[in-house]
């Protein structure tokens, strides 16, 4: 089967196994696995921040984030399709009753300059009280685009300047580095919180990082343990997480390299109207009306492809860890030979 549903499908590999198979561990809900504070310890020091909290999920990351830094009434600044809004099931609302307000912007990046003009004037009583900026890096609906770093600071700056906190959705972060070769470092300076997924492109099966000051992780634990999510053995999922973590950051210029190839074939393929440009391991295109979404995805079922619709005649591609090279070709072939209706 080529699956290209999603990154979140990779299968654990048999040296991951091992290492979460020799995970030593105890009970994370009472602070004491070893292999749980092994990955706090590790994804704070990368990021150069002082915490981190182990989670379910990127959505629970995201979601502990936003409840952390808002109180009910609230008003969260995003892109209008960012996961934390499109995504999280209204999240937001229900878990931090908050407000938000969506942001357009080129490819799901959002502005500093549009950020600041949605402030809403803090003595005004009648408008939320604006408390949260959140951004997505890479952007998933946006094609897995990348921020421009420059912007990326821009938007702290008028975060600092009017009292409001800075969270990234990083759920898929080393993607974008390996691209334009920044360090977590530098994204840990300009963020208050930053969650990253390692069960998407890094391959682990389960697993997010909740990143930010000792404070804020102290808070973030006591709404994880509310959410449910307090694990107790963690430890062997962990141990897997931080494998991902060693190993398999740099071969995510791999994925790129499949993506962008899919990216020069379905251009030249006479049932596609366009494609969003590739920068990392998301291919957005969409189909020509002649060319149904529906037939489309059976006739690359029939031939063991697996691939999403997002929205009506656009699909999507991810590349991951358990495309090979063999795959590609025979995907190449396969997408050359289906022809339309007419
Ligand atoms: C940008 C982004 N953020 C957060 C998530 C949520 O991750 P999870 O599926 O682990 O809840 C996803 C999942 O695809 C995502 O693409």
């Amino acid at each position: 089967m080529i699956d290209f549903r999603s990154d979140t499908v990779t299968r654990p590999t048999p040296e991951m196994l091992k290492a979460m198979f020799a995970a030593e561990v105890g009970d994370d809900v009472l602070g004491d696995d070893p292999t749980v504070i092994a990955l706090e310890t590790k994804a704070a020091a990368m990021f150069g921040m002082e915490a981190a909290l182990f989670c379910a999920s990127g959505t629970m990351a995201n979601q502990i984030a936003i409840k952390a830094h808002t109180q009910p009434g609230d008003e969260v600044i995003c892109h209008k399709l960012s996961h934390v809004y499109y995504y999280e099931g209204g999240g937001i609302a229900m878990n931090s009753g908050a407000s938000v307000c969506l942001l357009e912007g080129d490819q799901g990046r959002i502005t500093a300059a549009d950020v600041a003009a949605h402030i809403n004037p803090p003595a005004d009583p009648h408008r939320p009280l604006t408390k949260l900026v959140s951004v997505e890096n890479t952007m998933n609906k946006g094609g897995g685009s990348i921020y421009d770093f420059n912007e990326l600071k821009a938007i702290g700056k008028v975060c600092r300047e009017n009292g409001l906190k800075y969270h990234l959705d990083g759920a898929r972060l080393f993607n974008a580095l390996v691209e334009t070769n920044e360090t977590p470092t530098e994204y840990g300076k300009i963020f208050d919180s930053i969650s990253i997924c390692i069960s998407k492109g890094l391959g682990a099966p389960v697993g997010s990082v909740l990143i930010g000051s000792k404070e804020f992780i102290n808070r973030s634990r006591r709404i994880r343990k509310v959410f449910g999510g307090g694990m107790r053995q963690a430890g062997y999922l962990a141990a897997a997480c931080i494998y991902a973590l060693d190993n398999n950051v740099e071969r995510l210029r791999d994925d790129h390299r499949k993506a962008k190839q899919l990216e020069s074939l379905l251009q030249s393929l006479p049932y596609v109207e366009s494609v969003i440009p590739v920068q990392t391991n998301l291919v957005f295109f969409k189909l020509k009306p002649e060319m149904p979404t529906v037939q489309f995805l059976r006739t690359l079922r029939e031939n063991d492809i697996h691939a999403m619709a997002l929205a009506p005649q656009e699909v999507r591609f991810v590349t991951h860890l358990d495309i090979t090279d063999e795959m590609m070709v025979k995907v190449e072939k396969i997408l050359k030979g289906i022809v339309t209706n007419r």
